[in-house]
């Protein structure tokens, strides 16, 4: 089956057990707070989950684009080095909300596995949760007389928390996790050591195909594990690997999945695939990564200095520094293997076909820019070395390679390179003490600690500041912060006439007061559909009736602002052309940002 044929097959599969198909959420998340990116097909059924959105169907499948290169799921540095991580990758998956649970889950597993797509049954294998006594878990017995019936009990292997309890982050949705791996050696290998020996071993030709995670638990921020309003499911299989196991290959890019890539890349940089471990890295990397940078740009995050901005363009600076030292690409050539990309994804993503100019120039533009801060870096270098010569020395300092890391996006396998070449070598040490340094320093700003929610009353928030902009209310529930070593509070009100910050137009300000004290509402944010306002200090009686009023003043200014990004907007597609969509947009009351998509620089007039 070709990679197209395995997609449909899956979604049918589970359209035939009454699952309702829905399309993948965007890989880019704009409005979680814990994530940057979607890293697993249930990020967007998290507040079903949670109970804080309704089941609207009990059962979906779905095929989902995950980004794994940031927070608790991170892979980028195994990618290109080994055949089956990926940053991109498609999770196959599908859910029960309160419907079926584990007994049909691992039925209809092994019925697509085996029966649709007639995978030999000799080669799978099933871990099961093992327990954990910290956490007062027992072992998943259920699971494990479950896939008594399909395997034989040496094929089901217990598993630690690590590998066989699934958790979405440091906090939210978690639960008890039964893996299927597959083994795909030759039999003459299978037969020598006995693939039981190998799962979880990081071997490349037994790996995991499939997770189904028995959603029980909510972990909470201080760490303990809160019961689920009801028992779901929750599966992702990794499609580039299933496509593996189908199409008999014994890595992920030697699919129909990566193959038509690497063969544009071999063409580009006239070199084969196969012929030398250092290029088929590069090889490897750049076709990985060339997928993350077009899909994050057609979700509308472009690379940039901030954020998820920032993680695509490391990502696409690593691709261009791959390219540059090992398959001497000295131009832009990333954006030239676009329509090797669409011929082969266009058809499930047509979102790749609409931005296509788009998402060839962005690219075009961030490798000129990259290539031409590698050309400054090399001269610096050069003179740097030439100085460290002349001192009689043969090493170059740590900070002088950490300056050239920090400020020219310079890594330091590629000093080493060109060092190499000189016969120099660099204090990979004091390095690594500054990069240590440097995270230590990123860390500090960025930590907020965030307290669990304590519940005054239960009830949904309602939001009435279209209407008005002053309300009597009351608080739902509040949670502490802490940031910076400073503390603040978060409420949840019911009404509340406060607009969260959203789309870019800032959250509004004003005041909470009855009788006996007035208190700031600094801000408001939206976090998972919720308005959560913000405070320096909690009233002294959270459990009665207060007036919220917003800034009016404030609020007028701020809408005055988005009116005038509307009128941005317009202008810039009459004079740039209708090719111009918003990419972000700050919104306050003083000022208005407004990001767009156009291949070139604005000229001034
Ligand atoms: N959410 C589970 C995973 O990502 C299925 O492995």
């Amino acid at each position: 089956m070709t990679a197209k044929e395995i997609r449909k097959s899956f979604l049918d599969f589970f359209a035939s057990k009454q699952h309702h198909i829905v399309p993948s959420a965007p890989m880019v998340v704009k409005n979680d707070p814990t994530l940057m990116f979607t890293n697993a097909g249930m990020n967007q059924f998290k507040d079903i989950f949670l109970g804080n959105a309704p089941i609207k169907y009990p059962r979906i499948a779905d095929s989902q684009k995950c980004l794994r290169v940031s927070g608790k799921h991170n892979d980028l540095e195994e990618v290109g080095h080994d055949t089956y991580h990926h940053t991109m990758f498609e999770m196959l998956g599908n859910w029960s909300f309160g419907d079926y649970f584990k007994e049909e889950a691992i039925a209809w597993a092994w019925e697509y596995l085996t029966e649709v797509l007639k995978l030999d049954k000799s080669r799978l294998y099933a871990t099961i949760f093992e327990g954990d006594e910290s956490e007062g878990l027992e072992r998943d017995d259920e699971a494990a007389t479950i896939w008594a019936k399909y395997l034989p009990v040496d094929r089901i292997i217990n598993g630690n928390k690590k590998d066989n309890f699934w958790e979405m982050g440091d906090m939210g949705p978690c639960g008890p996790c039964s893996e299927i791996h597959i083994d795909l050696r030759s039999d003459e290998e299978r037969a020598k050591k006995p693939g039981v020996e190998l799962v979880n071993a990081d071997h490349p030709q037994v790996v995991e195909i499939w997770n189904n995670v028995f959603m029980q638990f909510n972990r909470k921020a201080d760490g303990s594990l809160e019961p689920l309003p009801a028992k779901c499911v929750d599966t992702g299989m990794g499609f580039e690997r299933l496509c593996m196991a189908i199409q008999g290959k014994q890595s992920n890019y030697d699919t129909d999945v990566f193959q038509p890539l690497i063969k544009a890349i071999g063409k580009l940089a006239n070199c084969q695939y196969g012929d030398d471990s250092k290029k088929d890295i590069a090889m490897r990397v750049i076709t990985d990564h060339i997928r993350t940078i077009a899909f994050s740009i057609t979700d509308g995050q472009l690379p940039s200095n901030a954020k998820a901005g920032y993680v695509i363009r490391r990502i696409l600076r690593r691709a261009v520094r791959y390219g540059y030292t090992f398959l001497g690409q000295q131009k832009p050539f990333l954006c030239q293997l676009i329509p090797t990309l669409i011929d082969s994804m266009g058809e499930a993503y047509p979102e790749l076909i609409s931005q296509q100019s788009l998402v060839e120039k962005v690219i075009k533009e961030e490798e000129e820019s990259f290539l031409r801060t590698l050309e400054t870096g090399i001269r610096l270098l050069e003179k740097i070395i030439n100085e460290t010569k002349k001192e009689g020395k043969t090493e170059l300092s740590g900070n002088n390679a950490f300056i050239l890391y920090d400020t020219y996006g310079f890594p330091l396998d590629l000093t080493e390179l060109i060092l190499r070449e000189n016969n120099m070598t660099v204090n990979a040490k004091e390095f690594d003490v500054e990069m240590q340094k440097q995270k230590e320093r990123a860390r500090n700003a960025a930590a907020i600690e965030t307290g669990d929610w304590i519940t005054i009353k239960e009830g949904e928030s309602n939001f009435v500041g279209y209407d008005t902009t002053e309300s009597e209310v009351e608080i739902l529930r509040y949670r502490k912060v802490t940031q910076k070593k400073e503390d603040f509070f978060q409420l949840v009100l019911n009404p509340t006439p406060f607009y969260g910050e959203m789309g870019g137009q800032c959250g509004d300000a004003g005041t909470l007061s009855n009788d006996e004290e007035t208190i700031s509402i600094i801000d408001t944010k939206k976090e998972n559909g919720l308005s959560i306002h913000l405070c320096k200090k909690l009233p002294k009686d959270v459990t009665t009736t207060f007036v919220a009023k917003v800034n009016e003043k404030r609020r007028i200014a701020i809408e005055n602002n988005h009116t005038a990004t509307h009128l941005l907007h317009e202008s810039l597609r009459e004079i740039l052309g209708n090719h111009v969509e918003q990419k972000g947009s700050l919104v306050t009351e003083n000022e208005l940002r407004f990001d767009f998509s156009h291949f070139q620089k604005v000229s001034s007039e």
